[in-house]
């Protein structure tokens, strides 16, 4: 059985994630930290039935909870701050983490990965837990490859809730694009225009145009345009609910829990794409 620490169990996905780590046979619910609704049932955000009874802990005693409970994995959809924070927290225990939060610093990856070195915790990070969005990656990598002159932009929409932009997802998109064309992404990479003069440097190598929109209650949707003289292909990925991401997230954490190698492994190496 795989013990396991929820952090953020009233969210959107932390909801989800807990109805399914709940109902699995192989998954031991041990703790659920968040910062609101202390002291309710998890079942009761989970909607579902809950044989260990766990309440709602109050993250800041999270040090406390961990000698408690003694997670093996640690599941976090939160906010970058909150992350940043609890799951360094839990790698200087030595519990490994599977983290979907997005917007992470770069600093927090180094610290990160000098903990899961010295405290043998592997880790899964993952803008993105779907398996279709990480095909999407894939055939990303080789459309760039045939069609490098063309022009490549990314579109993302999400719900007005979303706090970062452009999505992690698009940022891992732009990544990938860059990477097949052995550029650099922060230098190439122009996040949406500005009313006034805006011509647009013309090639993928020179320019990837990353568009983000906010409305509703978008789950996630993400296209990426590739327009050349007189034709054009699109890619384009629609998450219709967040199930996707939230079995995702247990394949992850079923995956992280018998990993070997001291380091982070994305979601392509969980699905083994
Ligand atoms: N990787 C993926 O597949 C994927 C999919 C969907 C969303 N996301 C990302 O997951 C994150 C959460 O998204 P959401 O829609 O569930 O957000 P949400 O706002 O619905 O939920 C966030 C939860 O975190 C809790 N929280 C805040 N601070 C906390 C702290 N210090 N400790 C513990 N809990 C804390 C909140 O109370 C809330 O319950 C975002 O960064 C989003 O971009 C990733």
């Amino acid at each position: 059985m795989i013990r396991l620490l929820i952090f953020g169990p009233t969210g959107s996905m932390g909801r989800l994630i807990s109805k399914l780590a709940l109902d699995d046979k192989e998954i031991d619910v041990v703790a659920a930290c968040d910062i609101t609704n202390i002291g309710e049932e998890l079942a009761l955000f989970a909607g579902t039935t809950d044989q260990n009874n766990i309440k709602i802990s109050d993250v800041k005693n999270l040090t406390e909870i961990i000698s408690q409970t003694k997670p093996d994995v640690a599941v976090d959809f939160t906010v970058a701050p909150a992350t940043e924070k609890n799951c360094l927290t839990c790698a200087e225990n030595g519990i490994r983490c599977v983290i979907g939060t997005t917007a992470l610093s770069k600093e927090f990856f180094d610290k990160f990965e000098e903990l899961i070195k010295k405290n043998h915790s592997p880790s899964v990070v993952s803008p993105n837990m779907a398996t279709g969005v990480n095909v999407l990656f894939k055939m990303a990598s080789i459309l760039t490859n045939y069609l490098a002159d063309w022009d490549i932009e990314v579109i993302e929409a999400h719900h007005h809730r979303k706090i970062d932009a452009p999505s992690g997802t698009a940022l891992k998109i732009g990544q990938v694009i860059s990477d097949a064309l052995d550029a650099d992404f922060d230098s190439i990479a122009k996040f949406g225009r500005q009313r006034g003069p805006n011509k647009r440097k013309v090639g993928a190598k020179e320019e990837i145009g990353i568009h983000s929109i906010r409305g509703g209650d978008i789950v996630g949707d993400h296209i990426i345009m590739y327009a050349g003289p007189g034709e054009r292909i699109e890619l384009k990925h629609q998450a219709h609910s967040r199930e996707c991401f939230a079995t995702g997230s247990i394949k992850a954490i079923k995956f992280i829990a018998a990993a070997k190698h001291n380091k982070i492994y994305s979601t392509n190496e969980v699905l083994g794409l």
